[in-house]
C-alpha cells in the first residue's frame, strides 16, 4: 500500500444520520448543533472522523438523498454558519469530515431540473435523461416505472429512485463540471473526504440493460477525484461490485479514483433480499470476510469494515442475538469486523447495541422503501400482519429511529415529538442504561478502539485466517514486524478452541475469563498478544 492508503488505516469513521442524531431546537428533527454538542462524546469513544449523511437543502422525498441545493443546508438542520462551526469544532479536535456526495440524481426541486423540464432548448435541457418515450421497462428502486412524463417537453425523464429524484446525465460535460464545482466548494469549506452515493450509476449502460457500470464510469470518477485539488481526500464509494477486477478499477492506488468502496457481499450473504432472514449465520459472514481480506491484501486495496448503515436494519438483529445475549453478540460482531484490516465505519448507536424495533402497523414507519415493499408484499398475497413483520425485520426505519441517549421522555433526542417514532425498545436500549450496566457495549467499543489505536498491527499489519472451514468460530492473526495478535471470536454455540500458545489476554467480553481457557461460550471473544 502507498503512504496515503496507509494513513487512511488510522481512521475510525462514525456515520451520522443527522435527522435522528440529536435535536437542539426541539422541532423533533436532529440538527447540526446537535452534532456539535456530541463531538466530545465521539472523541471519547475513539472516533476521528464523521461521515455525515446528506444535510443539503432538500424536500426530503428520500431524506436528503434528493438534493435541491448542494451548497446550502437543509432548513431543519441549521445554517451554513452552523456548518462552519461544526467543521471548525471537528478540526480543532483532530476529526475529519466526510461529506455525503449525491452525484447520480438531484431533487426535482433543484434549479437545474426546474429549468430542464421547461423546454427542449434551454441551457439545462440536457442535464438529465430525456426521451420521447420510455426506452425500457425498468422499475424504480422505490416503486413504479423509472420514466415520468412531463407535458411541457412532451417527454419522459429517467429516475432510478423516487419521481422526485431525476438522474443526472453525466454524458453532458456541463454536468461533470457542475459536480466538480460542488466537490471543490466543499473542499474549500473544509471537507476532508466524501462518501459517494451509488457511484456505479453515474454512467449508464442502456444497451446492456443496466443503469450502472456504464462505459464512462471511470472517466467520470477520475474527473471528480483524479485532480490535484482532490488528491488528499478520503473517498468511499457506495458500489455493488463484487468482482475483484471491477473493484480494482475503482480503488487501485495507481488509478487516482477512490480510496475504498462499500461493498455489500457480507450483508447480502445467504439472503434473497433484505426483508427475509439470512439463511446462514456468522459462519457465512466469516468466510466472506476471509475472502475479501485476502483479496484486498493481495491486491493492495483498502477495505471498508462495516456492518450497519442507514439502509439496513441493525446487523445484530438480523444475525446475532439481540435479546438475552445482546452485549455478547454486539461485542463479538464488533471484534470480528473492526480488528480486521481496513477502515472501520461505526453507525450511530451501534456503540451501545441499538437493535431493531417492533411495531404492529405501518403508522410507525416513514420510509418510502418500507411502504413500497409493504404494498408489494400485500399485493403478492401476504396478510397485512405478515407484511409488517417483514418490514420490522428489514426496513430502513429500524436504522433511522432517534438516537436514544437516555431515559428522559423522548430518549434525550428531543423534547418534542420526534419526526419518526422512537424505538420500541427505547426504555431498555439507550446510552444511559448501557453506561450504567456492568456489561457496557460502549466501554467495550472504547477498549477495542484503543487497542486498535495503540497497536500498529491492527491497523497496518497483515491478516491471516487461522480457523478453517468446518469451524463454527473465527480465529485470525494480525501481525506487524515482530508483533502478533490472535483474535478469537466464537459464534452462537459453545466451542472448544485451543489458545494456550496465543500469548497474553488483552481483550475479552466475558469478565470471568482469566486467560487461555479453551472453552468458549456463545459469542465469547478473546484477543491475545504473543
Ligand atoms: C443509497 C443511499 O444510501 C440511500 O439511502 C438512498 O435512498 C439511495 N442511495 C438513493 O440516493
Amino acid at each position: 500500500m502507498n503512504e496515503k492508503q496507509l494513513s487512511f488505516l488510522d481512521l475510525v469513521i462514525y456515520q451520522i444520520y443527522p435527522r435522528s442524531f440529536k435535536d437542539t431546537n426541539n422541532d423533533g428533527i436532529g440538527d447540526l448543533k446537535g452534532i456539535i454538542s456530541k463531538l466530545d462524546y465521539l472523541c471519547d469513544l475513539g472516533v476521528n472522523a464523521i461521515w455525515l449523511c446528506p444535510c443539503y437543502k432538500s424536500p426530503n422525498k428520500d431524506n436528503g438523498y434528493d438534493v435541491a441545493d448542494y451548497r446550502d443546508i437543509m432548513d431543519e438542520f441549521g445554517t451554513m454558519e452552523d456548518m462552519r462551526v461544526l467543521i471548525r469544532e471537528m478540526h480543532s479536535r483532530g476529526m475529519k469530515l466526510i461529506m455525503d456526495l449525491v452525484p447520480n440524481h438531484t431533487s426535482d426541486k433543484h434549479k437545474w431540473f426546474i429549468e430542464s423540464r421547461k423546454s427542449k432548448d434551454n441551457p439545462y435541457s440536457d442535464y438529465y435523461y430525456w426521451f420521447d418515450k420510455p426506452i425500457n421497462d425498468w422499475r424504480a428502486s422505490f416503486g413504479g416505472s423509472v420514466w415520468e412524463y412531463v407535458p411541457e417537453r412532451d417527454q419522459y425523464y429517467l429516475h432510478s429512485y423516487t419521481v422526485g429524484q431525476p438522474d443526472l446525465n453525466w454524458d453532458n460535460p456541463k454536468v461533470v463540471k457542475e459536480m466538480q464545482d460542488v466537490v471543490d466548494f466543499w473542499v474549500d469549506m473544509g471537507a476532508d473526504g466524501f462518501r459517494i452515493d451509488v457511484i456505479d450509476q453515474i454512467s449508464k449502460d442502456f444497451e446492456a440493460g443496466r443503469n450502472c457500470f456504464g462505459p464512462n464510469l471511470h472517466k467520470y470518477i477520475n474527473a471528480l477525484f483524479g485532480r490535484e485539488k482532490t488528491a488528499h481526500l478520503f473517498t468511499v464509494g457506495e458500489c455493488w461490485a463484487n468482482d475483484i477486477e471491477e473493484i480494482k478499477r475503482h480503488i487501485s492506488a495507481d488509478r487516482n479514483e477512490l480510496s475504498t468502496l462499500f461493498q455489500f457481499d457480507h450483508l447480502e450473504a445467504g439472503r434473497s433480499e433484505k426483508f427475509t432472514p439470512m439463511a446462514d449465520s456468522l459462519v457465512t459472514v466469516r468466510d466472506i470476510l476471509i475472502k475479501w481480506q485476502s483479496l484486498t491484501q493481495q491486491h493492495q486495496l483498502l477495505y471498508s469494515l462495516f456492518t450497519d448503515n442507514h439502509d439496513n436494519s441493525p446487523f445484530i438483529s438480523r444475525i446475532g442475538n439481540d435479546k438475552e445475549l445482546r452485549y455478547e453478540s454486539a461485542t463479538c460482531i464488533a471484534t470480528m469486523f473492526y480488528l480486521l484490516k481496513g477502515v472501520p465505519f461505526i453507525y450511530q448507536g451501534q456503540e451501545f447495541g441499538i437493535s431493531s424495533s417492533h411495531y404492529d402497523d405501518m403508522s410507525y414507519f416513514d420510509d418510502v422503501e418500507s411502504f413500497d415493499m409493504y404494498n408489494r408484499l400485500v399485493d403478492s398475497g401476504l396478510t397485512e400482519k405478515e407484511a409488517v413483520e417483514k418490514i420490522n425485520f428489514g426496513g430502513r426505519d429500524n436504522a433511522r429511529r432517534p438516537m436514544p441517549w437516555d431515559n428522559s421522555v423522548g430518549g434525550g433526542f428531543s423534547e418534542a415529538k420526534a419526526w419518526i417514532p422512537l424505538s420500541s425498545r427505547v426504555n431498555e436500549i439507550n446510552l444511559e442504561n448501557d453506561l450504567n450496566s456492568q456489561k457496557s457495549i460502549f466501554r467495550f467499543y472504547k477498549a477495542m478502539l484503543s487497542l486498535r489505536k495503540n497497536n500498529i498491527a491492527f491497523r497496518k499489519g497483515g491478516f491471516k485466517a487461522v480457523s478453517s472451514d468446518g469451524d463454527k468460530y473465527f480465529v485470525f492473526e494480525r501481525e506487524y514486524k515482530n508483533e502478533t495478535f490472535t483474535v478469537v471470536c466464537n459464534f452462537e454455540q459453545p466451542s472448544v478452541i485451543e489458545c494456550k500458545d496465543f500469548g497474553t489476554l488483552v481483550l475479552n467480553n466475558y469478565s470471568d475469563r482469566v486467560g487461555a481457557e479453551s472453552s468458549f461460550r456463545p459469542y465469547e471473544i478473546a484477543v491475545f498478544k504473543a
